[in-house]
C-alpha cells in the first residue's frame, strides 16, 4: 500500500456524531473491521480485550442512555464495545504457553523456546497476579526497587500499571477497527461519553473487566462532522531530542 492510500484512510476517518438512518452497515463491514482490530499490536501478545458487537436493535436502544443520548449512539447503526480483560491474563498466558509448547513437542526446547516459557510461565504471573492484600504488589515493587536500583527496569508495581498496559493495547485495537470502517466507506464515532457503570452491568461484564471505548458506526453525514479537523501545529507537539 502506498502512503497516499494510507494517508487517505486517515484523512477521511472523522468523528461523526450524526449517521445517516436510511443507509444499513452490513455485518461483515464490521466483522472485517473486528477482525483487523484483532491484529492491532498488544502488549506481549497477550490479548487482554473483547470486543462486544451490540448489534441487537433492542440491546441499542439500551445504551442511548448510557450513552448519556449523544446522537452518534442513537443514530448508529452498531455500537462496539472495547473492553479490556485484565482479569483473563492467567488464561491468555496459558494459551501463549501452550503455542511455545506444542511447537516444541518431544524435543529439546530452543534458546528462544525456553526464554518464551519462561516469559509466560513466570513472568506474565509476576506481572499480572492481584490478591486481596497487595502480596503481589510488595513483591513487584521491592523487585523493581531491587532490580532497577543499579540498571534500567521496567517498573510494573500495582493495578494502575496493569490497567495502563491493557488500556494501550485495547485503544489500538479500537484504531484499527476506526480505520477499518473508515477504509470500506462508512463512518465512526469513539465514545468515552458514556456511564461506565451502566455499561458495565448492561453487557454482564465481570469485576477486572474495563470498558475502554464505546464506537458507533453508520454511514456519516455532512452535519455529523462537527467543523474543520484541528490541531495544534506540529512543532507545538514534536520534540526533538
Ligand atoms: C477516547 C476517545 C473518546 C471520545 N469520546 C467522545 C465522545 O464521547 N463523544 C464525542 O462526540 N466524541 C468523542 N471523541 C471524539 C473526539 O472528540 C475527536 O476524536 C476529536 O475531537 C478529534 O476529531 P476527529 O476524530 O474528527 O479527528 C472521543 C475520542 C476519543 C479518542
Amino acid at each position: 500500500m502506498s502512503i497516499t492510500a494510507f494517508e487517505n484512510i486517515v484523512n477521511n476517518r472523522r468523528s461523526n456524531r450524526k449517521f445517516d438512518t436510511e443507509i444499513e452497515v452490513p455485518d461483515e463491514i464490521i466483522k472485517k473491521a473486528i477482525e483487523l482490530a484483532i491484529l492491532a499490536p498488544n502488549s506481549s501478545n497477550m490479548q487482554l480485550w473483547e470486543f462486544h458487537w451490540i448489534k441487537d436493535k433492542s440491546v441499542q436502544e439500551k445504551f442511548h442512555p448510557i450513552c448519556l443520548n449523544q446522537s452518534a449512539a442513537k443514530t448508529a447503526k452498531h455500537l462496539i464495545a472495547f473492553v479490556g480483560r485484565r482479569d483473563l491474563w492467567k488464561s491468555h498466558a496459558d494459551w501463549n504457553l501452550n503455542l511455545v509448547k506444542e511447537a516444541i513437542g518431544d524435543r529439546e526446547p530452543t534458546k528462544r523456546e525456553k526464554r518464551g516459557i519462561d516469559y509466560y510461565g513466570i513472568l506474565m504471573p509476576l506481572v499480572y497476579r492481584r490478591d486481596w492484600f497487595g502480596f503481589s504488589t510488595l513483591i513487584r515493587r521491592v523487585i523493581c526497587f531491587i532490580k532497577g536500583f543499579s540498571n534500567p527496569f521496567m517498573r510494573i508495581n500495582g493495578n494502575r500499571d496493569q490497567n495502563v498496559i491493557v488500556q494501550k493495547s485495547c485503544a489500538l485495537a479500537a484504531q484499527n477497527f476506526m480505520l477499518a470502517i473508515g477504509a470500506q466507506g462508512y463512518d465512526t464515532c469513539p465514545m468515552e461519553g458514556f456511564d461506565p457503570i451502566l455499561a458495565r452491568k448492561a453487557l454482564g461484564l465481570p469485576k477486572g473487566a474495563e470498558l475502554n471505548m464505546i464506537v458507533a458506526v453508520g454511514k456519516g453525514t455532512p452535519e455529523g462532522i462537527h467543523g474543520e479537523r484541528k490541531r495544534l501545529p506540529y512543532n507545538d507537539t514534536v520534540i526533538i531530542h
